[in-house]
């Protein structure tokens, strides 16, 4: 069954130091996609969606009128989570106002950080005084399901540093929280700069004490663990990434966009004129498809589902339970029943465990 989409809008402002997601900072067949994407979208209208994700890229530069098109182009179940991805220094309080209004129910703030010398070094363009103000405007036009996004081990950020967000953090108290250690992507500017000597990467030791840290602090003021990156209050989890980790069909729409339909993982075309092209066939506009066999299910089920620390996941083929028991004598898994779940000592080297589930 098919009931998740998600929705990407691959426009950014500019350019942030270390993302390699499909987006574009110059406006270049901005309307001619929003009027494609519709297309597309129309291609799954067989599908009634009770999660809707739209992400990006930055969807709140996007006009209400083409955010209004798109949900209009998409069979919405009744009480569904509609959530929408905000930049901070995209928006303001008239137009959180009516996004609320469309009937978006969560939003998602890329905040990264409180420290204005950790977002110069990421690249951003807003400051901390800026994404507290789009956090409290969220808030005031009504939003009370709102995820921060945040990214420790960024070069340049300490334990102090990070203490501080920490302590924002706290005060603001969203009902979601999902904090990422720094990855070094090829094609980034941080990529370059590791290149040339003028990147000092935070070290594996000290990502790992900011990552404990982390943990505690947020389990401590009553924030659940329950994604290796991901803490919520009771009853906040997000509900379409639920479904990624759980191993469910989605559809993916938009450049570059992965989806997952009848056991096939699929990603669509990353350049505008292949995108356009297809569709202008009447074809999806895929560029590559993973037919999974047996075998492929049942890791991807495994590998995603064990990042759910709290839910973990059930193991029943002796095959894949014999390489989970020795995992267990390596401390890194737990078990209960069938089910399988990191340790604390899991969750730090999540990776190691994660390959022995790949044969
Ligand atoms: C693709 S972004 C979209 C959100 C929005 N455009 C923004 O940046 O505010 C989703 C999140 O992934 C995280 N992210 C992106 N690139 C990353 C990287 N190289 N390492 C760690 N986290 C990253 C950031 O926290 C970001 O908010
Ligand atoms: S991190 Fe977000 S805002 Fe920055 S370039 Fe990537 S998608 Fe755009």
């Amino acid at each position: 069954m098919i009931d998740a989409i998600y929705i990407h809008i691959p426009f950014c402002v500019k350019k942030c130091n270390y993302c390699d997601f499909v987006s574009f900072s110059n406006n270049k067949n901005r309307d001619l996609y929003i009027k494609y994407l519709i297309k597309e979208l129309k291609l799954y209208s067989n599908y009634v969606y009770d999660t809707v994700y739209i992400g990006g890229g930055t969807p709140s530069l996007l006009k209400i009128e083409e955010v209004k098109e798109i949900l209009n182009s998409i069979n919405i179940a009744k009480n569904a989570e509609i959530t929408f991805e905000i930049n901070p220094k995209t928006v303001d309080y008239e137009k959180l106002k009516e996004l609320k209004n469309l009937g978006i129910n969560r939003v998602s703030i890329g905040c990264q950080s409180f420290n204005n010398e950790t977002l110069k070094i990421l690249g951003r363009i807003h400051n901390s005084e800026i994404a507290i103000k789009t956090y409290k405007d969220a808030r005031k036009a009504g939003f009370d399901n709102i995820n921060l996004d945040l990214m420790f081990a960024v070069p340049g950020q300490t334990l102090k540093t990070l203490k501080k967000d920490l302590n924002v953090l706290e005060e603001l108290s969203p009902q979601h929280i999902s904090i990422y250690s720094l990855i070094l992507e090829e094609n980034t500017k941080f990529w370059e700069m590791k290149k040339s000597g003028e990147l000092n990467l935070v070290g594996e030791d000290l990502e790992a004490e900011m990552y404990k840290y982390i943990i505690e602090y947020l389990e401590n003021i009553g924030y659940n663990q329950y994604e290796i990156s991901n803490f919520s209050k009771t009853n906040y989890e997000s509900k379409h990434n639920l479904k990624y980790w759980r191993n469910q069909h989605y559809v993916g729409a938009g450049l570059g966009a992965s989806g997952y339909i009848q056991n096939k993982r699929y990603k669509n075309e990353i350049t505008f004129e292949k995108y356009f092209e297809k569709i202008d066939n009447k074809k999806f506009p895929i560029k590559e498809v993973e037919k999974l066999n047996d075998r492929h299910i049942e890791e991807y089920k495994y590998i995603l589902g064990l990042r759910l620390v709290r839910e973990g996941v059930e193991i029943l083929n002796s095959e894949y339970v014999e390489i989970a028991e020795k995992l267990i004598k390596r401390h890194l898994l737990n078990r209960i029943k069938n089910r399988y779940f990191l340790t604390k000592k899991g969750l730090f080297l999540a990776n190691d465990v994660f390959v022995e589930f790949i044969k």
